[in-house]
């Protein structure tokens, strides 16, 4: 059983991201920059973001993180994305999902310029991606193409099965996987709540994505012996004799799954990394876009 350790994979990513960034911030006389945006304390999104902070530091980039209250009013959000769209120093903008009720996603996404569009999240790239244009994909799948590719995983003429069916994972990553892509060629299945014989239908995986949110939801009797099993999940499960109360636990049951599965990514040190590895990849590409 081979681990899809995403500590490994998103280091090489990072490291190749950081010696490009060097040489261009030299030719360019700037490095490249990326705006997050973050509005209200939800945890999980204080950590992502945090995170892609941090990552942006370690491969040189400039990053510039934009708070706002919870009850900020929707058209001062959209006028600072507005603001950002014209700002010729960032290269990326990205906008942290979850945002509190009051505010339309789609307006926000919207807003966003799509040549700063690093998540990958506008209609205009997720039409691209559907078309097989050149388009910021999200970091998410773009993450788990990576992996795959860093760990040479054949997907021709392979099965895929991806459970979930979200905008920012099961579709995008539906159609990677499906497209004419030396790691994403893939014949695919997409299932979510509403699909009958889930079982039946996982158990035909060669390759497997859960991206559904629900903790340990992939048992053993789910998985076909030697299947490549991808764990999107990141769920925070309470749990008191943890230091920060929680647990952080993806889709897949891994011990029993593990057993059975020829390759399997561990939750946390698997998908999230290379989210972020994705992330890089995108705002990058969107700052040597702007040249
Ligand atoms: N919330 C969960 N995943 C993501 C992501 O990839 N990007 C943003 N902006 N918000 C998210």
């Amino acid at each position: 059983m081979i681990l899809l350790d995403g500590k490994v994979a998103s280091a090489a990513v990072k490291e190749s991201i950081k010696k490009e960034t060097t040489v261009l911030s030299k030719a360019y006389l700037r490095p490249p920059h990326l705006a997050a945006i973050l509005v209200g304390n939800n945890g999980a999104s204080e950590t992502y973001v945090a995170s892609k902070v941090k990552n942006c530091e370690e491969v040189g980039f400039l990053s510039s993180l934009i708070r706002f209250e919870a009850d900020i009013a929707e058209d001062v959000l959209l006028n600072k994305i507005i603001e950002l769209n014209n700002d010729a120093s960032v290269d990326g903008i990205l906008v942290q999902l979850p945002l509190p009720k009051h505010i339309s996603e789609a307006k926000v996404i919207e807003t966003i310029n799509p040549a700063k569009d690093v998540d990958g999240f506008h209609p205009i790239n997720a039409g691209k991606l559907v078309q097989g244009l050149p388009s910021f994909v999200p970091a998410t799948p773009y993450g788990v193409m990576l992996l795959l590719e860093h760990y040479n995983i054949s997907t021709k003429g392979k099965h895929a099965v991806v459970i979930g069916r979200s905008n920012i994972v099961g579709r995008p990553m539906s159609i990677l996987l499906s497209s004419n892509l030396p790691y994403g060629n893939c014949t695919v299945t997409i299932c979510h709540s509403h699909t009958p014989n889930l079982n039946e239908i996982c158990l035909q995986a060669d390759i497997l994505v859960a991206a559904l949110g629900k903790p340990g939801f992939v048992k053993q009797d789910m998985v076909k012996k030697g299947a490549v099993i991808i764990d999107v999940g990141i769920t925070r499960v309470t749990d008191e004799t943890a230091k920060k109360g929680f647990r952080i636990k993806g889709d897949v049951a891994f011990g029993e799954v593990s057993a059975k599965a020829s390759a399997i990514t561990p939750v946390p040190g698997g998908v999230g990394l290379m989210t972020i590895a994705g992330l890089l990849k995108n705002t990058l590409q969107a700052y040597k876009n702007s040249y």
